[in-house]
């Protein structure tokens, strides 16, 4: 199934419930490699990335089981000899950026590590020159050749480390190390993100000792051993933000269950903007959306609690349609405008100013055509694009889509789209 097709034209009306964080499970998911003891991760989602995660940590030994709720993992098994990450099923390590996360966890567990320089993607080329230099303050020796990447210490030692840029998988693989260090570790500069947070809150219940997660500065104690433990994986706030621009460019009323609202200011705010009615209930966010957005002067994308990169791409879609003419500047990625050839073969009108900005004339009607997807968050949008406009629109490329997406076809049917996968 890599193709959907989309009967555009629909307001968007009724209930769904947001996925777990994919961006929160996939570090977790690394994280458990620190315990021999089982942790049990409560609604992990079941989506592409996840199941490329589960297959390297089974390709290392790891015991991994779904179960109803969840999945349940445990790492005692862990071929700890000269660990190469070399012997995982490489095209998945190239393929997906989140691998990146267990170079800190092996480091963290085992010491030395070699893997495949981790992929880039469509978005940028996604060096990992912070990520470096983090861990060599810790003690970490890389070396390259032939494309692999070996990592190494003799002992992992806390340090007082500064980010240059609040790079979130680098925060995560510092915190990754730093928990199994010996000694202090102060990290300046770190992510501020939620999924920084959850992971956090997952180390914290296996025992270990953070203070200052969600904010700039983040102290972890090193601790000789973690334990296992239950956690709930939380919802996905760009999957909620995702549904949020689809009801605000298609119109109608959507209730979106366990939306993570507090972590949506920024998202909100934009919506609001637009002209959507945004409401928080104990259920979730409804949002209602009766007239044609509003175009806004301009949205610029921020570390968080900015507004997220990865709901850049849906808000240009909501943008093509709006009343008005909006410019949006991407500050996070170097290439996050790949969307914006298909968006024009539906009527859009976007001019691009510069690497990093677009400016958009909101038109009144876009028109149903096929379209491919060529990475996940410019997928999505262009999910949404078939939903607002008139006529039919067909999708290729919808692995993409499903790489961060549990159902969601299934989900904007739910909510009233004539959408199906083929
Ligand atoms: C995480 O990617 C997310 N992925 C991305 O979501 C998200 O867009 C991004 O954070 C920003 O919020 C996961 O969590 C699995 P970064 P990550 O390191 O960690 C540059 C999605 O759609 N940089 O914060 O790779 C980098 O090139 C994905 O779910 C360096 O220059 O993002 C980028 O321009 C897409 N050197 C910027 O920083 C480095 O060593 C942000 O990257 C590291 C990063």
């Amino acid at each position: 199934m890599d193709s959907i097709h989309i009967q555009g034209g629909v307001a968007l009306r009724g209930k769904v419930r947001i996925q777990g964080s994919k961006n929160a499970a996939l570090p977790i998911l690394a994280a458990t490699l620190l315990t021999k003891e089982t942790s049990h991760l409560q609604n992990c989602p079941r989506i592409a990335d996840v199941y490329c995660m589960i297959r390297l940590l089974r390709s290392l030994g790891v015991c991994v089981r779904w179960e109803e709720n969840g999945v349940r993992v445990n790492a005692k098994s862990l071929q700890t000899d000269e660990l190469v990450l070399g012997n995982m099923p490489t095209e998945a390590v190239r393929s997906m950026r989140s691998s990146l996360c267990l170079l800190g966890a092996l480091l963290g567990r085992v010491g030395a590590v070699t893997m495949e320089y981790p992929g880039g993607c469509v978005i940028g080329e996604r060096p990992i020159d912070i990520h470096i230099a983090a861990l060599k303050q810790m003690g970490v020796v890389f070396a390259e050749a032939d494309g692999m990447l070996t990592a190494s210490a003799q002992t992992l030692h806390g340090a007082d480390i500064t980010l240059p840029f609040p790079s979130v998988g680098a925060t995560e693989n510092v915190i990754l190390t730093a928990v199994m260090a010996e000694g202090t570790t102060i990290l300046r500069g770190a992510a501020r993100e939620p999924e920084v947070v959850a992971l956090c809150e997952y180390l914290e219940q296996c025992g270990a000792r953070i203070e200052g997660a969600g904010g700039q500065t983040i102290q972890i104690e090193g601790t000789g051993q973690l334990y296992g433990t239950h956690y709930q994986i939380p919802p996905d706030r760009i999957v909620a933000g995702t549904y949020l621009f689809g009801a605000v460019g298609a119109g109608g009323s959507v209730l979106l269950e366990r939306a993570p609202i507090q972590q949506m200011e920024a998202v909100l705010e934009l919506a609001k903007q637009m002209g959507a009615q945004c409401d928080l209930t104990t259920e979730g966010l409804y949002v209602q959306m009766e007239t044609r957005p509003q175009a806004v002067p301009l949205l610029c994308t921020a570390p968080y609690p900015g507004f997220p990169t990865d709901l850049q791409s849906p808000a240009l879609t909501v943008l093509t349609c709006a009343e008005g003419d909006s410019v949006i500047e991407e500050n996070i990625f170097e290439n996050r405008f790949r969307v914006v050839e298909p968006l024009r073969s539906l009527g859009a009108q976007i001019e691009l100013l510069d690497r990093h900005r677009v400016a958009v004339h909101g038109v009144e009607r876009l028109h149903g055509t096929v379209m491919e997807a060529k990475e996940l968050r410019g997928g999505a949008a262009l999910l949404l694009a078939g939903l607002v406009a008139d006529g039919e629109s067909i999708i290729t490329g919808c692995s993409y889509i499903y790489r961060g997406y549990e159902n969601i076809c299934k989900d904007l049917r739910e909510l009233g789209a004539r959408i199906t996968s083929v």
